[in-house]
């Protein structure tokens, strides 16, 4: 019996031609940029497990929402507990800081991850039941100085992989007070084009009218034009607040754009939320988000501090790469190759194998030690900077021949000096 893979997910293979986002070494790199961008700006990892109490994601990111009312991996465990594959980073973070009381450590915790999220969509390009995404979650400080630097992380790690075209979006969604005086102006709005709403936002009018706001359905879009805008009723300390936002982006030369309609699709959001797009993309061009969540620490037990964090899609930034032509690093390829035909000169490579491998070259071998063309092929494949042959003759000769890959040419080089000899032209092409 033959199994495939269940829709919505991919593997990723150390080197897929056809779809060359599912190429495992790529990750490798952006998760190597990722932990440099971070350490530069202060921030230090944080695991937490790939399963919660369901409850956990109910009460933070919100029953209403589509996360989690539509798209939970939700499970009875076998002690009889509803329990929930993460869709998302904050509140299993939230969860935890509280838990390991990570307050008492410093008073501006300031953490990331990289980790797997699961949400039942539509799959389609873009768009996964699996993706994987690098949050950051600040937590402790509520000035505008915390949103930029976060938003400035975010950009930095953009910016080191080489994207380019990418659009910023803000908004502020004020404070809960400002959130029930806004829903009550814009039911008032759309009630009367409740005829022409489309299905979905008929639906969210009662529970979540904000996500009409965002709707991508056309009708939708050409009605909340006219909408009231929320920034009008804004208290004047998150109007500051927000100004001071936008003032720092302006002085670190991050270009944005104010989008009152952007509310984000996540219930724990106030003041300052953020959106960034990639024009590459096509429908699922939303490449990252976050924003500011200062209720939520409180509202899982613990102390009411103010937090703002981001998520940014993997997938989607690998996709924007590539759909950008910009340059990756290549695969690991072996820097020697070793070819050896018989049993004596098996054991000698074996052992130069393990020689040069402690002295930090990648070197591999191949064990048939039948067939030469055969062992060629393959380290052509492996794409590998040299081979060596070793038979009984160059054991007897005491000298060995390096062959360059690349432009064929033959060097003689004697056993005695093989092993300085490779790792002084590692050096040399390395360097
Ligand atoms: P989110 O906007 O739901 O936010 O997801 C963050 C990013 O994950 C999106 O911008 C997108 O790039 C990617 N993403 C989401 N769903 C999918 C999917 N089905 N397939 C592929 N990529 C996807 C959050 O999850 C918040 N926890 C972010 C945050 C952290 N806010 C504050 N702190």
């Amino acid at each position: 019996m033959k199994f495939n893979i269940p829709p919505g997910v991919f593997d990723l293979i150390p080197l897929n031609e056809k779809e060359k986002w599912k190429s495992s070494y790529i990750w490798n790199y952006i998760e190597k940029i990722i932990r440099e961008v971070t350490a530069i700006y202060g921030y230090q990892e944080i695991r937490t497990p790939t399963f919660e109490r369901t409850e956990l994601f109910q009460r933070s990111v919100g029953d209403d929402s589509d996360i989690v009312s539509k798209e939970m991996y939700t499970f009875i465990d076998k002690g009889n507990r509803s329990m929930s594959l993460r869709p998302e980073g904050t509140a299993p973070v939230m969860r935890a800081f509280v838990e390991n009381r990570l307050d008492l450590s410093s008073v501006n915790q300031k953490l990331f991850y990289i980790a797997p999220m699961f949400r039942y969509e539509r799959a389609q390009a873009g768009r996964y039941r699996q993706h994987h995404q690098f949050g950051i979650e600040a937590i402790g400080n509520g000035s505008a100085e915390q949103d930029v630097e976060v938003i400035d992380l975010l950009f930095a790690f953009y910016k080191r992989l080489g994207l380019k075209n990418l659009r910023l979006c803000i908004n502020s969604l004020g404070s809960s007070e400002t959130r029930v005086k806004f829903k009550e102006a814009l039911k008032s709005y759309l009630l009367p084009h409740m005829s022409h709403l489309s299905e979905d936002s008929k639906n969210r009018f009662q529970n979540n009218p904000l996500r009409i706001l965002d709707s991508k359905d056309a009708k939708d879009q050409e009605i909340v034009r006219n909408a009231p805008s929320i920034l009008e009723f804004l208290s004047e300390e998150d109007r500051i607040h927000f100004q001071e936002v936008q003032n720092l982006l302006t002085s670190l030369t991050i270009p944005f754009e104010v989008n009152p309609l952007l509310v984000r699709g996540l219930d724990y959001y106030n003041k300052t939320v953020f959106e960034v797009v990639a024009g590459e993309l096509g429908a699922q061009n939303s490449i990252g988000g976050g924003g500011r969540y200062d209720g939520l620490v409180a509202q899982m037990g613990g102390p009411n501090l103010p937090s703002f964090g981001f998520g940014t899609g993997l997938e989607r930034v690998i996709q924007t790469l590539i759909n950008q032509q910009i340059d990756l690093p290549q695969p690991n390829v072996p820097f020697i190759y070793f070819i050896a035909l018989g049993e004596k000169p098996k054991k000698i490579c074996f052992e130069f194998l393990h020689s040069l491998r402690a002295k930090n070259i990648p070197a591999q071998m191949d064990y048939t030690s039948k067939k030469i063309g055969k062992a060629m092929q393959n380290a052509d494949q492996l794409k590998a900077t040299y081979t060596v042959v070793v038979g009984e003759n160059e054991i007897e000769k005491k000298t060995w021949q390096l062959k360059n890959m690349q432009t064929g040419e033959l060097q003689d080089v004697h056993v005695q000096e093989f092993a300085l000899f490779v790792a002084e032209l590692y050096k040399k092409l390395n360097d």
